[in-house]
């Protein structure tokens, strides 16, 4: 299939392009580089050694994309394209909205113009906001607490609702847990600008000396160590998710909607420890305060995933924690290194 991947620079997307390539797909990039470089996107080629097209373009520009679905038949879309800094999107919630509401909205459109129907969306496990027990299953309930969240709440209901009203669409609602990790070659990885949000990308700067020691958002949480407890998923598992989901669901008409998670919690603690082993040292730390917002567990039921998709995340902690260092270590100030 020819598939055109919004955001496929960044983290998550750079991944599953080379999972595309390797399975056999073509692929069109349609990426703003808001928050990403084109360097990516040439490691991913000598990684798969294969060429993409790259389309420099926002997904809101409506007429950018109608020339990149004029230039380029393509059979499906995978739409990563999006802001997902939590902190920064109560501070501009606007900002969000635009981005990865109208983003999407002005998307589906062009799509529908061009009678591209399968996509794929980039969900978050966010949207199931404080659970009430965990293994989380598809069908909790969903609410959250803050704009990033709303927005892909908001699209989500958005992709549901454009399902019912066109019989020929095919959504897929991919609901990501924790990513991490990085390639094995340890050439593409997570680059974040500025300070990490994310715990494991604030794990690897301390440990290659960038951050004095993290900071454990609270030991009090009713967990096996009183710290904070996640459903952690190696990228490239979850990039095969993504082939997997298009190559069973092309053409499937309906609205999809899937966990992607390993099913196994670790806390904070755990991470550190992993970590710790990985790069042979110590990773130094200190508990402060709860994280505002933040909630103690928080790990999927990936049943639906199996049994639909074939699917389910086969990379252990070690290989986790191995690769984020290998790609730290390797590129100490990411691309730019
Ligand atoms: P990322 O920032 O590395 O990648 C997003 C890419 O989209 C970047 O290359 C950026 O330049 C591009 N982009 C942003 N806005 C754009 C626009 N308007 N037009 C064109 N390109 C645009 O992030 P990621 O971690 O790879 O996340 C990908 C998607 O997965 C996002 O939608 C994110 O919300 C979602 N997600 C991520 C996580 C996570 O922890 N990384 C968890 C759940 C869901
Ligand atoms: C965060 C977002 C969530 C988003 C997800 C993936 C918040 C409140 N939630 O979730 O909306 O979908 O990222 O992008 O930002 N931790 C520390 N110290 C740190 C960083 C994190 O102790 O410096 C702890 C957290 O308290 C949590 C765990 O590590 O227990 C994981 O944190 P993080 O990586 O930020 O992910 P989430 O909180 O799951």
């Amino acid at each position: 299939m020819k598939i055109l991947v919004t955001g496929g620079a960044g983290y998550i997307g750079s991944h599953t392009c080379i999972e595309l390539l390797a399975s056999g797909h073509e692929v069109v990039i349609v990426d703003n580089l808001s928050n990403s470089s084109e360097e990516s996107m040439s490691r991913v080629e000598k990684i798969s050694g294969k060429k993409m097209a790259f389309i420099h373009a926002d997904i809101r520009d409506e007429a950018a994309l109608d020339a990149a679905f004029s230039q380029h038949k393509v059979d499906a879309v995978i739409h990563f394209a999006g802001l997902k800094a939590v902190g920064e999107s109560t501070e501009f919630p606007l900002k969000y909205y635009d981005n990865n509401v109208s983003g999407s909205c002005v998307l589906m459109q062009v799509m529908d113009k061009h009678n591209v129907n399968t996509l794929v969306f980039s969900s978050s496990a966010t949207v199931y906001g404080d659970p009430a027990t965990v293994p989380i299953t598809e069908d909790f309930p969903l609410t959250t607490t803050n704009p990033y969240g709303q927005s892909k709440l908001v699209v989500e209901q958005m992709c549901r609702e454009t399902v019912i009203a066109n019989d020929n669409l095919s959504v897929v609602l991919l609901r990501y847990f924790n990513p991490v990790g990085a390639h094995i070659s340890g050439t593409i990885g997570e680059d974040p600008k500025g300070i990490p949000n994310n715990l494991m990308p604030f794990i690897t700067q301390v440990a290659v000396g960038k951050r004095e020691f993290l900071s454990v958002f609270g030991d009090d949480y009713d967990t096996v160590d009183g710290t904070g407890v996640r459903d952690y998923i190696h990228v490239v598992d979850l990039a095969k998710g993504h082939v997997q989901a298009i190559e069973k669901l092309h053409g499937q008409a309906g609205c999809h909607t899937f966990n992607l998670g390993t099913g196994q919690g670790y806390s904070v603690l755990e991470m550190v420890a992993a970590f710790s082993k990985a790069c042979n040292k110590e990773v130094p730390y200190k508990i402060i305060e709860r994280r505002a917002g933040d909630i103690g567990q928080c790990y999927a039921d990936p049943a639906y995933a199996k049994s639909v998709l074939d699917w389910q995340a086969e990379k252990t902690l070690d290989d986790m924690v191995n690769d984020s260092w290998r790609w730290q270590s390797n590129n100490p100030d990411g691309y730019s290194s």
